[in-house]
Parts: structure tokens; C-alpha cells; sequence
């Protein structure tokens, strides 16, 4: 009966650990740091918040189940999963390969571990698969680490191919799913060894606290990510549990809301003389349209446009009256800002070159505004 997505998401309270005796709609908030190991009768018992709540357990169960994993852990934000997914697979000296287009914390934190631990990270592109399987065959990669779509370039990953590649040189594989989220794509489903992304974005969807979880495939894995989850102290809080679980249920209807707006917005900017491309891989004129369509059900509400000139962007960004300049995306409202300067600052200009981004490139987050009113904003604010 509770077979649908759908109705999951909006039950999420029977992934609680055990039956609340009053029946509440939604699970209760343990704000707790500690457990008495003296009034615990059932079978699991719990003793410190950091190693286990039962507020996380619900949404760790929950996302463990529509990810179709053994386990997971809900993060103090995106990037602790990220950075917890590194901690668990690397050593010093490991060999990690990355999808060139990546979140640019993601570029910033391989930076650290490349320096901290002397991890060896290779950049490639992940659409062409000879050159990621020379890397594999050459090299003693212990991870590979993907986002699609991309951010903020947008490209889509053929992640069944791409997990077989990688298992034959029996390398674990990760996804980014921040964007498209579980409701549209299943990393593990299409062979990839752990699903990660920011609740802080589409799964949460309010934009109103960052935080993060990991998916691990096999209950081996999803040991050891709890394991390191206690040792570096990656855990989420309860509060902060309750508060993304909040905009779990209605994760759907926003998806469809995010991707029809977008398009609209995207093919509008299309037609106007002062852009010269836009990135969406809900158009058709996306080189990898057809895959988007196969790999995601919905597509969400993030694209780029690329400006005449940084300065046409620049002035654009400060002429719009409803849009945000913010990073991040997922949320209500929307937003624009420029990668080179924003979210992706951390590139070097040759680096963003290489993915495709310009100094003109503005990235748009489509929120759930009238789509109407956003375009108005967009036509007043180009002058
Ligand atoms: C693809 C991707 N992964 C991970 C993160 C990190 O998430 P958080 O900001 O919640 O730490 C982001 C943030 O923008 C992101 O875009």
C-alpha cells in the first residue's frame, strides 16, 4: 500500500523507531544530548545524541528507503556529507577521481584533503568514458565522485554506465543527488555505491537550514558511515531534523512546479537577442536532452544563462526586483548569481572555461513564484 513515493513521503512517521503512544501526526523532537541506559527496555538503545536520536532515525530510515540503501546518515549540512563520505573511504595517500563540474565547496574541500592528507585527486569529464576508464586502469582510485545534473554546468552523467565502469576496477562510486533529488533519480538503483546530497536545497525546500545526508548501498558501507559519523561528530541535530523533514511531504509537487517554470523562463531567455546560451536540460537543444528525460522524472528548476557580457549580467543581477542575489537553490524564492564571482569563486578562470562557465554565465534557482511575474522582472530589469 505505502508503495508509491508519494505516499511515503507523506507517512513519514511509520520510519519512526517505535510507536508513539499518543499518536501524533508528525514524530516527536528528542532535543536531547543524552539517553538513561536504565529506563531503555526495547531492543535498540540509545545513549548519546551524536552516535543516535530517534528524531534522526526517522528521516535516516526515510531516506535509507527511498534511495533504496541499508543506511544513512543525516548531516550538519550538505558538505559533511560530502566531507563524511571522504572520511569514510580515503586514507592518506588514496587516489579520488572527480567530475570536473562540481559544487565548488566540493573543489574547495578536495583542496584540503589533497593538502592535509596528500590525497591524489584526478579531474576529468565524465562524459567521456575512455579517458575515465584510462584514469581507473592507471591509477589506484579508491573513490569516484559525481554530481548530475552537474553544478553549475549542468551536464547529465550516464550513472549506470559511469557505476560500470568504475566497479570493474572495484572503485566505490558516489553521487551528488542534490539536484535532482530521490524523487526523480535513484543513484543507487542505477549502481552507485553511495547517494548523497544538501537537504538545505530541493529536499528541505524552504531554504531555511542547511544540512545534509548520505545513503550507503550495502549494509557493510552503512557501517562504516555511522561509524565515521560518530568519530568526527557529523551527526545532524534533532531540531534542525524536524525543521527539513517539514518540507519533506510536498517535495514532489514543488519539483514539477521548479522544472515547468523553468522552462518557461529558460525558453523565454532563449528568444532574447542579449543572451547567447542557455543551459537546461529540459531543452531539447541540451546536448544530453534525451538521457535527462531517461535518468530524471522531473527536472529540476536550475539553469544557466549566458550574458553578452559580465557587465550586462552584473547590471541584470542589480536591476531584478523579485530574484535574489543568493547562492544555493531549492528554495521558494528565486534566485540568480554568478558562479565566477559566487558559488564557483573557488575556480580559476581556466578551470570555469573548462566546464563551460563565463564570466557571463548567471545560474538561475527558479522558485514557486508566479511565473508570469518573474518574467516581467526579468524584461523590466534589462535595460
Ligand atoms: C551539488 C551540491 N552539493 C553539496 C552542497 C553543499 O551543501 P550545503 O550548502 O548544504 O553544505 C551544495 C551546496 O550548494 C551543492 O550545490
Amino acid at each position: 500500500m505505502y508503495k508509491n513515493i508519494e505516499t511515503v513521503l507523506s507517512h513519514m512517521t511509520k520510519f519512526a523507531p517505535f510507536e508513539d503512544s499518543a499518536g501524533a501526526s508528525h514524530f516527536p523532537i528528542y532535543n536531547t544530548g543524552t539517553f538513561d541506559l536504565k529506563k531503555q527496555k526495547g531492543e535498540k538503545i540509545y545513549d548519546y545524541t551524536r552516535s543516535d536520536n530517534p528524531t534522526r532515525e526517522v528521516l535516516e530510515n526515510l531516506f535509507a528507503h527511498v534511495e533504496g540503501g541499508k543506511g544513512c546518515v543525516c548531516t550538519h549540512t550538505g558538505i559533511a556529507s560530502v566531507a563524511l563520505l571522504f572520511e569514510t573511504v580515503l586514507k592518506a595517500n588514496s587516489h579520488i577521481l572527480v567530475e570536473a563540474d562540481c559544487y565548488g565547496g566540493t573543489f574547495r574541500l578536495l583542496k584540503v584533503f589533497k593538502e592535509k592528507y596528500n590525497i591524489t585527486v584526478h579531474f576529468a569529464n565524465f562524459l567521456d568514458f575512455e579517458k575515465l576508464e584510462e584514469i581507473l586502469k592507471n591509477n589506484p582510485i579508491d573513490l569516484v565522485l559525481c554530481e548530475s545534473p552537474t553544478n553549475p554546468g549542468l551536464k547529465i552523467i550516464d550513472l549506470e554506465k559511469v557505476a560500470k565502469i568504475v566497479h570493474k576496477y572495484e572503485s566505490l562510486f558516489a553521487v551528488d543527488n542534490s539536484l535532482a533529488t530521490f524523487i526523480s533519480q535513484k543513484p543507487l538503483d542505477l549502481g552507485a555505491d553511495f547517494s548523497l546530497f544538501s537537504t538545505t536545497k530541493y529536499v528541505s525546500g524552504h531554504g531555511a537550514v542547511v544540512a545534509g545526508a548520505i545513503v550507503a548501498k550495502t549494509q557493510e558501507l552503512s557501517e562504516q558511515i555511522h561509524y565515521y559519523a560518530n568519530a568526527h561528530g557529523r551527526s545532524q541535530n534533532p531540531m534542525d531534523v524536524y525543521l527539513i523533514s517539514l518540507g519533506v511531504p510536498t517535495l514532489k509537487v514543488r519539483m514539477i512546479e521548479h522544472q515547468n517554470s523553468s522552462l518557461e523562463i529558460a525558453k523565454f531567455l532563449e528568444e532574447q537577442s542579449y543572451i547567447t546560451k542557455v543551459t537546461h536540460p529540459g531543452l531539447k537543444t541540451h546536448p544530453q536532452y534525451e538521457l535527462a528525460k531517461k535518468q530524471m522524472k522531473y527536472i529540476p528548476g536550475v539553469f544557466c544563462a549566458d550574458f553578452r557580457s559580465l557587465d550586462l549580467a552584473e547590471k541584470f543581477i542589480e536591476n531584478t526586483k523579485i530574484f535574489g542575489e543568493k547562492c544555493s537553490f531549492g528554495s521558494p524564492d528565486s534566485r540568480v548569481e554568478i558562479p565566477a564571482k559566487i558559488s564557483h569563486a573557488s575556480f580559476s578562470k581556466e578551470e570555469l572555461e573548462a566546464i563551460g562557465i563565463a564570466e557571463g554565465t548567471v545560474r538561475f534557482s527558479i522558485g514557486l513564484e508566479n511565473v508570469e511575474d518573474l518574467i516581467e522582472d526579468i524584461k523590466q530589469a534589462v535595460i
